[in-house]
């Protein structure tokens, strides 16, 4: 038998944006959290580099609103920006006060200091690390202080298939319990989308594999806008072997002196800007495009190995010892990569506090449209972001429910009318069409007559997931491919829709960039503003 529970608020997801917020909210409301799987399987818990933000002395909130504008090609909204970055001090304040470890280092004076690592685009060292597991560190710490929280519930293996709206306001989600195979009902009097992003779309993706962009896709159903889904970020290196499944090279390792290499050994990355390796993210993960389609290559080359091996080993633990796994020493030989689906800068449309076009119903981090990012998100902002906007988001619903009432009780999740699955083989199927079709048609270089064809495919697809979906009992794997097969069009519609290259859209039809910057905004039939 299906359940119902009854929170004041239900944050779906437990990555940095959702356990800020619930750990925020925890002392005045009663929350319930859910993940996919475990608080582990968010990007979240897979950050490398560090967070961002302005704690040097001789850094300044300008010099990183600036940075952020250059790296966003001129899309980003100065006014998200500033909040953000004046925001940045206070966030990682309250994740120390949480007890987050930063690495440290000791200054000629004798003090420990904060170390700071430089990132692509960046002009100053202003990232904070946990070595280069900073998620693990941000992950675990905020996962142990929710458990041990008695307000908050974390509901591991739950999956939202749907949210309920009721007289126009969001009060609760439909809820795939992987445990029982039930959908049970979640009502809340405030629901918050904190469900990362969509790169799963894409065949090769540096993210786990729950970021199927549902929130995008839910809240598109529920009748949000989501603005600038064109912009998928391809991380430039991620580590290229058969038995790698995802896994990043942090840039960091760019920031601390790697060098990008061709087979042959030459360093190639400033014949394409003059900041060579530390160029923003599109313009290296371009390059390399260029370079590995040029010589018909399989990867490039990352080399950090002309630094001494000790250094290497403090600050890149991580990546050494998973090199190692697949027999690659990086103290003493170049790392072989390619670029990877890595970021969603588009999302649901929301306001500094997280709101989106339907009542009660609230969006932070990766899964959102703030208008930070613009073109292109500039390393270790985003994390940054989750942090700002769960703060912003926290202190409007601790208003919003003082004043909110819910119906006690919803109709259950209607099973009356499907079956079991007897076919799997199309999820299966169409899942790895639709990641072929993107990689090859909506990718780091797009035409139009390659998004058109994807286009073709995303109907169709779209279709019969539509129909499957009808016929058979929901999955998690089925509610997946429905999220992102929707996520899909909206990529590729808003790719269709940008008549030039701007940031990390690129395409060989329009190759330059319009001299007025402008979002593109798509707006669902069920939209609540509709005229
Ligand atoms: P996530 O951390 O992705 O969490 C999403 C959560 O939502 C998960 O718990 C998931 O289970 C849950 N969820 C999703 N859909 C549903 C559903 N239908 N029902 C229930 N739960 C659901 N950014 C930086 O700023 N600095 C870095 O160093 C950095 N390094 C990165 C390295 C890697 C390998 C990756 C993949 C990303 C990196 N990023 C980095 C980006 C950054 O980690 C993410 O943008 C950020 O962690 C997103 O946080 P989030 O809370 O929005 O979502
Ligand atoms: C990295 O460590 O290279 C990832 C940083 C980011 O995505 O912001």
């Amino acid at each position: 038998m299906s359940q119902q529970l009854t929170h004041d608020v239900l944050v779906i997801g437990s990555g940095a944006a959702g356990l800020t917020l619930a750990l925020r909210l925890a002392d005045e409301a009663r929350i319930a959290v859910l993940c996919k799987g475990s608080p582990q399987d968010a990007s979240t818990y897979f950050a490398q580099g560090g967070i961002a933000a302005v704690l040097d002395s001789k850094d300044s909130i300008q010099s990183h609103i600036s940075d952020t504008l250059v790296a966003g090609a001129g899309l980003c909204h100065e006014d998200a920006v500033r909040f953000t970055v004046e925001h940045s001090r206070e966030s990682i304040e309250w994740l120390i006060g949480r007890g987050v470890q930063f690495t440290t280092e000791s200054k000629s004076d004798g003090k420990e200091n904060y170390h700071l690592t430089k990132e692509g685009g960046h002009s100053h060292r202003r990232i904070i690390h946990a070595a280069d597991a900073t998620g693990k560190a941000v992950s675990n710490t905020l996962t142990s202080e929710a458990n041990n929280h008695p307000n908050i519930e974390l509901y591991d293996l739950h999956v939202a298939v749907d949210l309920i709206i009721y007289k126009r306001q969001c009060i609760g989600a439909y809820v795939l319990n992987r445990q029982t195979g039930r959908v049970d009902t979640f009502l809340a009097k405030c629901v918050v989308l904190a469900t990362g992003g969509a790169s799963k779309a894409y065949l090769y993706s540096s993210n786990p594999d729950g970021n199927s962009g549902d929130g995008i896709a839910m809240a598109w159903r529920a009748g949000c806008r989501v603005a600038n889904m064109e912009f998928n970020q391809f991380h430039p290196t991620c580590l290229y072997h058969p038995a790698a499944k995802f896994f990043l090279i942090t840039e960091a390792l760019r920031g601390e002196g790697g060098h990008l290499k061709l087979p042959n050994g030459e360093r190639f990355m400033h014949k394409f800007d003059s900041r060579g390796e530390l160029a923003p993210r599109d313009i290296v993960a371009r390059a390399i495009d260029h370079e590995m389609k040029r010589l018909g290559a399989e990867c490039v080359f990352l080399d950090i190995s002309h630094k001494p091996a000790d250094f290497i080993s403090s600050h890149f633990p991580t990546v050494k010892s998973r090199c190692l796994e697949y027999g690659i020493d990086i103290t003493s030989e170049p790392i072989p990569v390619v670029p990877a689906a890595h970021y969603t800068c588009g999302g649901i449309i929301v306001d500094e506090q997280g709101k989106t076009d339907v009542n009660h119903l609230y969006a932070i981090g990766e899964t959102t449209f703030t208008g930070l990012h613009g073109a292109n998100r500039m390393a270790s902002n985003s994390l940054l972001e989750c942090l700002v906007y769960a703060r912003s988001a926290f202190s409007s619903i601790q208003e919003q429910i003082k004043t909110t009432s819910i119906p006690k009780s919803m109709p259950h999740w209607d099973e009356s009318q499907v079956t079991d699955s007897d076919e799997d083989v199309v999820i299966s199927h169409n899942w790895h069409e639709l990641r072929r079709f993107m990689w090859d048609y909506v990718g780091i270089v797009r035409t139009d007559k390659r998004l058109q064809r994807a286009l073709r495919r995303a109907t169709l697809l779209q279709q019969e997931i539509d129909e499957y979906y009808s016929n058979y009992k929901v999955s998690s794997d089925l509610i997946e491919l429905r999220n992102l097969i929707m996520v899909a069009e909206l990529i590729i519609r808003s790719a269709i829709q940008r008549k030039e290259s701007r940031g990390l859209h690129y395409t060989l039809d329009y190759p330059n960039t319009k001299s007025e910057a402008q979002d593109t905004i798509l707006k669902p039939d069920n939209f609540p503003n509709k005229p």
